[in-house]
């Protein structure tokens, strides 16, 4: 069995001044400048080899194993390696017991390859090492923040060509941020909402200064909801706790049998809250994709509801923000430009590197509504984009992006997006064809669900009987839950599983395979030998089921 090495000691090495200057300043000589190269080949290239093996955790180290060699908790006080033989370790040692993402076996997770590109372009954000928290550590680079966040603006709220002369590089105004990811751009989102919700009135400063308890008591209330799909992800229930309004008060919404936001419940909630007089509704959330099933929620309906009913629209596009560059899929997001604020992952469907998400306003002064200034920086009028932001120093990711989409155009992304739309499709059609299995939500965009479940017992399943139901739907869970553990077990490919509800089935009753396909080389090859592979892992255990 493979072990992870144990660190290689060196007693020579020493810390002192003349070695520390040296690793601060450029190469001095050819010699050192062909090892710094050496090293970025070893790194680019040597790591590459690791994606040829397995996909996920297997067996073959557990997890166990792995914790037990990273028990070590002291620094020590020399140094312990030399730039070479970290690189060599994490090459040769951590990068094989990593999870194989890039890997077109790997379909589980919103976590995919990426193109080579992307590993120089992180190196040169790196390298620069600019803050963007202020123009004095980033200057042209917050220049080109701005740009590129006007230009996804564009691309979700397509305005006026005076729009974004004047807004492109308004030291006053923001059309959005960039943050480290879904979850802290619907935090901003959300952050933003309540702000406005609960803003200054009759002698009240507002909720961001006064606090909660000040603000229910200026606007007579007892609390506060956000409302939104009981698909929405759990970061929506962080910012209600973050928020302070409690995660309790971020409503599940009832959804239809293709897992969108029931309107017409919704519309109820909506009337029998504001009856109460005594609840706030801070905003409704729809979704662009759904983490679970990939659902898009109906936004323009969504939007049409906020509308009327004076309600902050926010649209978590996180996962399907993108396909907004496919002309032939991007009336999915029909509705999108209603919003007032969304979210979306420059490291989902983008294709990033780890640590890119964003968030984007209809109105260019909504971020006002959290400005915070300091003495030292981040002056009132300053292009510095720390002003609006929850994070304070930050990378330059916006450069990443910028440079991804002159290098791909919307037209070399919409290739991607679409090969992952319609690879979903035939997917799903391939599970309908096969009996053992049963497709449990049919993808609208590039995720879908499914289950083992053969032919007897979808058969059982059939029958006007709760208690058979019930039983059947147990003994499924647990072969869905094994087929997909010894499938990521095995280490050749990897799904995902989730408990959704189906039919009348309580919810979380049914386990489901889960699969986001958006690997451009997982094709229908790759995906029946994922099939074959679940369906001889439930012969070969469950056969008497047969
Ligand atoms: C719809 C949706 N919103 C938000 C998030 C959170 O994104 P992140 O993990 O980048 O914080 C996810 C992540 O999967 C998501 O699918």
């Amino acid at each position: 069995m493979k072990k992870i090495n144990p660190p290689k000691k060196s007693p020579e090495l020493i810390a002192d001044w003349q070695t520390l200057q040296r690793i601060f300043i450029r190469p001095e000589n050819d010699a050192a400048h062909a090892t710094l190269l050496k090293y970025m080949d070893q790194i680019l290239f040597g790591l590459h080899d690791f994606l040829k093996k397995n996909v996920g955790i297997t067996e073959e180290i557990s997890l166990k194993e792995l914790s037990d060699s990273c028990k070590d908790t002291t620094i020590s006080k020399n140094p312990e390696k030399k730039l070479a033989d970290v690189i060599t370790d994490l090459v040769k040692n951590i990068a094989p017991h990593a999870v194989n993402v890039a890997s077109p076996y790997f379909i589980g997770h919103m976590t995919s390859a990426i193109p080579f590109f992307m590993v120089h372009l992180k190196t040169i954000v790196a390298a620069l090492n600019q803050n963007v928290v202020k123009l004095e550590t980033s200057k042209v680079v917050s220049i080109v923040e701005k740009q590129v966040l006007a230009k996804i603006h564009r691309l979700i709220y397509n305005k006026s060509e005076h729009f974004y002369d004047i807004h492109v590089q308004n030291t006053c105004t923001s059309l959005g941020a960039f943050v480290e990811g879904g979850t802290t751009a619907n935090l901003t989102a959300l952050w933003v909402a309540r702000n406005s919700a609960l803003g200054p009135k009759n002698g009240f400063a507002g909720v961001e200064k006064e606090g909660l308890p000040a603000a229910y008591n200026a606007y007579g209330i007892e609390r506060a909801v956000i409302l939104v799909s009981r698909r929405g992800h759990y970061s929506l229930r962080k910012s209600g706790g973050v928020l302070g309004i409690g995660n309790q008060n971020i409503i599940p919404m009832n959804v239809d049998e293709q897992q969108k936001i029931d309107t017409t419940s919704l519309q109820k909630m909506i009337r029998e809250i504001k009856q109460k007089n005594n609840i706030k509704i801070i905003a409704l959330v729809g979704i662009a994709g759904t983490t679970e099933t990939g659902t898009v929620d109906p936004l323009r309906k969504l939007g049409e509801i906020c509308a009327e009913n004076g309600i902050h629209f926010h649209v978590d596009a996180a996962w399907g923000g993108p396909v907004l560059m496919s002309d032939k899929y991007r009336n999915f997001l029909d509705g999108i430009e209603l919003a007032d604020s969304v979210t979306i992952d420059g490291h989902k469907q983008f294709y990033m590197t780890m640590g890119c998400g964003m968030v984007y306003f209809k109105d260019p002064t909504r971020m006002d509504a959290i400005a915070y200034h300091a003495n030292y920086v981040n002056r009132p009028g300053s292009v510095d984009l720390g002003i609006k932001s929850l994070a304070g120093s930050r990378e330059a990711t916006s450069l990443i992006l910028d440079s991804a989409l002159k290098i791909m155009g919307t037209n070399g992304y919409a290739l991607l997006l679409e090969h992952g739309i319609e690879t979903a499709k035939q997917f799903a059609e391939e599970i309908k064809r096969r009996p053992c299995f049963e497709l449990v939500t049919p993808p609208m965009l590039n995720i879908l669900t499914y289950r083992v479940c053969p032919p007897k017992m979808q058969e059982e399943l059939k029958k006007d009987d709760e208690n058979i139901k019930n039983l059947i739907n147990k003994k499924l869970n647990a072969i869905n839950r094994t087929v997909q553990r010894v499938q990521r077990e095995t280490g050749k490919s990897f799904v995902s599983r989730t408990t959704l509800n189906i039919g009348n089935m309580p919810e979380g009753n049914v386990v489901v395979l889960r699969c986001a396909i958006m690997n451009p080389m997982t094709d229908m090859k790759i995906i029946n030998k994922i099939l074959d592979e679940q369906e001889e892992i439930y012969r070969s255990r469950f056969a008497d089921d047969l």
